[in-house]
């Protein structure tokens, strides 16, 4: 009975950072499909409208702009996925940073149409989890 007890229990405190790490994931591809839709301008579209999952959030032209010109409207997106250059050159930390801030590594913001996200520091985690996890 003892042991038993002590298995059960020793199998939750082992599964249980794998089931935080997992929920985190969820919500960072949540927070990213769902409410940043960073989908919408970072994943080209095929020619009937649908997203290209096989370049899913790994940067493309966008297929808006503006009536009026806006001062250094951006035709393209950077690739978000682990493997880009963005993430060889900010880390973690930069990312993180510029979720919570909007402000770059070198203390830049972004161009236009990319929007500017104060997000909560959990949200930006759990989003940064997400983006690390995509090939
Ligand atoms: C309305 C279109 C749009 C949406 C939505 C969008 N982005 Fe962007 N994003 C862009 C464009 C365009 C750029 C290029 C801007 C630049 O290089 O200054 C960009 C740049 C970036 C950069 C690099 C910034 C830099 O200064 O190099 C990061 C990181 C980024 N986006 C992350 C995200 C994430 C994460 C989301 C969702 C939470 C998201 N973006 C949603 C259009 C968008």
């Amino acid at each position: 009975m003892f042991l038993y007890r002590f298995a059960l229990l020793s199998a939750c405190f082992w599964a249980y950072p794998l089931l935080a790490q997992s929920d985190k994931l969820a919500r960072g591809k949540y927070l990213v499909e769902e409410i940043g839709r960073c989908q919408e301008c970072h994943t080209p579209k095929l020619a009937d409208g649908q997203f290209d999952r096989t370049k899913w959030l790994k940067g493309a032209v966008q297929n808006i702009q503006p009536i009026e010109p806006i001062k250094d409207w951006h035709k393209t997106s950077p690739d978000l996925t682990a493997a880009s250059r963005l993430w060889q050159r900010w880390g973690d930390a930069g990312v993180l940073k510029f979720l919570t801030t909007g402000v770059t590594p070198s203390g830049g913001s972004a161009g236009p149409p990319m929007p500017t996200y104060k997000m909560r520091q959990e949200d930006a985690e759990a989003i940064v989890e997400y983006l690390k996890s995509l090939q």
